[in-house]
């Protein structure tokens, strides 16, 4: 399967192409607007997967080709441009494509990190409200610590939670995090259920600011 991860020039991108193209057959494309970004970043990563004996090349595009080729697109951009790149990229977009949402919207105070709801009421639900007709919107990869996930000397042994309305879409991106070795990836409804998952992000990165050791947690559940 094709991949293209949007933003994959930033932190989460990263830590996804890495493991997806470290732990599974699935060709990685690295979006960006950027084109000539995106080829650096993805040789950048290449050379990582090289170093370590993995033959896995990770190519890069300018978003919207990178989506165009791609079966699923991932979104790892800001969540307020959510909307607005899905909205670009539309044309780009096949009919049974899946679009990956792991955005949150925070704000940050002097006492943390706090769950910024948008209005809609999720940012899944911004980039489903986005998507064209006939492509699903599913919600993964939003409570996992971009630098675990890039360092592939750390074990995972943690769990996604994954949202979405159509089974079919939702299985395509379980199966997917389940090719990264370590990762669970748990059913946890609909887009409606969207914000009690975006908003453990906050709570994840409080909870490592203030305990050492704890700096790339996860969760596990038992
Ligand atoms: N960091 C984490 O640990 C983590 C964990 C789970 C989920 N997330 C979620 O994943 C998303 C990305 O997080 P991140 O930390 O990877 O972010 P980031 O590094 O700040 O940004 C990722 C990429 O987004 C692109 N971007 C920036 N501004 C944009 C705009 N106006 N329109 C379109 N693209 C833009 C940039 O790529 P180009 O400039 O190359 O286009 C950038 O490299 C966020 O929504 C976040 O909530 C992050």
């Amino acid at each position: 399967m094709k991949i293209a991860i949007l933003g994959g020039t930033g932190d989460i991108g990263q830590g996804l192409a890495l493991r997806l193209a470290a732990d599974t057959p699935h060709q990685v494309t690295i979006g960006s607007r950027d084109a000539e970004r995106a080829a650096t970043k993805a040789e950048e990563y290449t050379t990582e997967l090289d170093s370590r004996g993995l033959d896995a090349a990770v190519t890069g595009a300018e978003n919207e080709a990178a989506a165009a080729a791609a079966t699923v697109v991932v979104l790892a951009i800001p969540p307020y441009h959510v909307g607005d790149t899905v909205e670009s990229i539309a044309d780009a977009l096949d009919e049974g494509d899946v679009l990956v949402s792991p955005a949150t919207g925070m704000k940050r105070d002097d006492e943390g990190f706090h769950y910024h709801r948008p209005g809609a009421g999720s940012v899944t639900r911004i980039a489903a409200d986005a998507a064209p007709d006939g492509v699903d919107v599913v919600g993964a990869f939003h409570n996992l610590a971009a630098d675990r996930l890039a360092n592939l000397d750390a074990d995972l042994g943690i769990d996604t939670l994954v949202i979405g309305d159509d089974g079919d879409a939702k299985r395509t991106v379980v199966d997917l995090a389940e090719g990264i070795e370590g990762l669970r990836a748990l059913d946890a409804g609909g887009v409606a259920n969207a914000p009690e998952i975006e908003a453990l992000t906050p709570l994840l990165i409080n909870v490592a600011q203030h305990n050492d050791g704890l700096h790339d947690l996860g969760i596990e559940f038992k």
